[in-house]
């Protein structure tokens, strides 16, 4: 199915150059292959890299982008995301999609030829509804649309002859600032620091004030400096391309427009901590940008920007490979993404100790966003000054948001932080607005009486999405979507987040069914509490955020659903003996419950 040109959409064309041997790669050119990862070849695997086999079948079943089962010579995974999702007005398109290709979703049909699922947000919220077909994004989907892709389907024709503008992914880059306003020359910033001290170079990106743009915000200069003075003699470094908080898009055009400013920090860091590889971690939704980042790198090994001896400098050498996900959100947290880096299921480690001591392999390891990467080139260039005096005091610098949802014009915009929300707004076109979330589902909801608060660490601090729902949404629906992608991308490692996961969701489906009693808020509540205090990693502790958020904000909305009794049950017991009646085959009043 995929051709040569389909296999340029994918980047699968690309040699082999600057591309891990990494085994998520091995069993991706299976699944591509077979359709599916049969149980002889995950032990022929297993042997080739010298494994036991227990740990690549468990691999296979953590990724969600690798299958047991065939899926179909089609792979159609429509994004579920609040903003790239189905939902395109009144229109399901993902079921207009399934009626017309008559299959549910979840299945591959019969015959082999196409199977349709859903998938977490794919980055494409700037573009309207999106899915992946055969892992390639295909982009503004409407009903038209989607009735054209299942003719194509049905005629069996190769990707290569589907309209190429459904494949066209824009930048959209809306407001440049600081970052995106700076010419930055390959090579300039290096050639900067390289003249000077390490250790120089470290205290200017401290100076700065520069915190992570990831979501945490950690001090970067701080990170480096950590990393440095960590006893080992082999370090690494690490940028974090995994971009799955649904609605942040920002990291992915920065990888189109500024790949060469992110391979000059990651050297930068080389530099600062002493490490001679580093690996960039591109989530599997990306897969497309792989040629353009193989072009780059290339360019920069031809220019002296990587490889040995770099710039000249007799012992400075780094080397940068590309490692691609297949499909876990969980794997954007930096131990998770370090085990995931190790041919690895992609669940966190317990910390500390921290990657700065006790990384990849055991060393020291810098892990990075893209964006703060790029922020640390731009600090070397410009020097720190220019920098911190930007912002506001705990926050120094400029933020790219993903601005989408309900307004005009979505988009990447970029602000000095301590900008409030209400400007974005207004920069976006957006009227009517009902809520903002930001920072993702394990974010803040904002009610409009918050609209004059800022974006930064000391107010309201996201790393980078910002999703806009106008009066006419239904929040309760938001918060059902997002408690679904906790449920789906918990790793499953610790009980309070496996299963308080599920029971929010199950309990919001509840409220929006209709069926629930304060009782079931009051136990949402305390679950809720339990679920933040008692999980393992980031992604448990901030499940609920957007939960709490619409009961504090928001509270009319779930009482006006909620039924009088103080106690309903969250499962229909008459329909649950169903199946027994049947097997009696009786049906008489006696059968049933009251
Ligand atoms: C569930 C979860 C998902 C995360 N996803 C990402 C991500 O996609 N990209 C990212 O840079 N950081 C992500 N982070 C934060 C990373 O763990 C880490 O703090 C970051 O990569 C450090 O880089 P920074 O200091 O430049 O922000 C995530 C954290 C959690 C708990
Ligand atoms: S909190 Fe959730 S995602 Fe994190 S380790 Fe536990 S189960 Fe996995």
């Amino acid at each position: 199915m995929l051709s040569q040109h389909s296999e340029l959409k994918t980047g699968n064309n690309a040699d082999a150059d600057f591309i891990a041997d990494h085994l998520l790669h091995r069993l991706y050119r299976l699944q591509q292959q077979h359709r599916h990862i049969p149980p002889q070849l995950m032990v022929e695997v297993a042997r080739e890299f010298g494994l036991p086999v227990s740990q690549v079948v468990a691999v296979v079943n953590f990724y969600s982008f690798l299958y047991q089962q065939p899926v179909g010579r089609y792979h159609l995974l429509f994004s579920n995301c609040t903003s790239c999702g189905y939902q395109a007005g009144e229109v399901n398109l993902l079921a207009l999609l399934c009626r017309q290709l008559n299959i549910a979703s979840g299945q591959t049909r019969a015959d082999g030829v196409v199977s349709v699922d859903e998938t977490s947000c794919i980055g494409m919220c700037d573009h309207g509804p999106s899915m992946l077909v055969n892992g390639v994004p295909i982009v503004n989907l409407d009903e038209g649309r989607i009735k054209q892709l299942c003719n194509l389907i049905a005629a069996e024709q190769s990707l290569d002859d589907w309209p190429a503008d459904w494949f066209r992914i824009n930048n959209h880059i809306r407001k440049p600032d600081l970052l995106l306003n700076a010419p930055l020359e390959c090579g300039d910033s290096l050639k900067k620091a390289l003249a000077g001290d390490a250790l120089l170079m470290l205290e200017s990106i401290m100076q700065s004030g520069l915190r992570g743009r990831g979501g945490a915000g950690f001090a970067t200069g701080k990170k480096w400096l950590f990393c440095r003075e960590a006893e080992s003699d082999t370090r690494y470094v690490v940028c974090n391309a995994d971009e799955g908080e649904p609605g942040t898009f920002k990291d992915r055009v920065l990888l189109q427009c500024h790949a060469d400013a992110l391979f000059e920090g990651m050297t930068l860091c080389a530099y600062g901590i002493g490490a001679k590889k580093g690996f960039l971690y591109l989530r599997g939704e990306y897969r497309y940008l792989l040629g353009h980042l193989q072009a780059v790198l290339r360019r920069r090994y031809d220019s002296g920007l990587l490889g040995a001896s770099i710039l000249g400098q007799a012992g400075f050498s780094f080397d940068i490979e590309i490692v691609i996900g297949a499909g876990a959100y969980i794997c954007g947290e930096e131990s998770a993404l370090i085990e995931s880096l190790e041919g690895k299921p992609g669940i966190p480690r317990i910390r500390p100790p921290f990657p700065v001591t006790h990384g990849y392999l055991g060393r020291p390891t810098v892990v990075n966003n893209v964006e703060t990467f790029i922020a640390a080139t731009h600090i070397v260039q410009y020097g720190s000054a220019g920098f911190s005096a930007v912002g506001t005091e705990k926050s120094s610098g400029s933020k790219l948001l993903s601005v989408s949802g309900d307004c005009r014009t979505p988009g990447i915009y970029e602000y000095p932080y301590g900008v409030s929300i209400q400007q974005v707004l207004d920069d976006c076109g957006a009227t009517q607005v009902q809520a903002v979330q930001i920072g993702g589902p394990a974010g803040s909801l904002l009610a409009k009486k918050d609209f004059n608060r800022q974006i930064s660490f000391e107010d309201v601090s996201t790393g980078g999405s910002f999703l806009i729902f106008g009066e006419n949404r239904d929040l309760l629906s938001i918060n059902r979507n997002f408690a679904r992608f906790f449920a789906h991308e918990s790793c499953g490692f610790c009980t309070p987040c496996r299963v308080g996961t599920r029971l929010l969701e199950n309990s919001i489906g509840k409220i929006a069914d209709g069926r629930a009693t304060w009782r079931d808020v009051d136990e949402i509540k305390q679950l809720s509490g339990f679920v933040r205090h008692y999980s393992h990693c980031g992604l448990g502790h901030t499940a609920a955020n957007h939960i709490l958020d619409s009961l504090r904000h928001f509270p009319g909305d779930i009482q006006n659903l909620l039924v009088q009794q103080a106690f309903t049950p969250a499962f229909d017991l008459d329909a649950a003996l169903e199946t027994a009646r049947q097997m009696t085959q009786r049906d008489d009043a006696d059968a049933h419950l009251e």
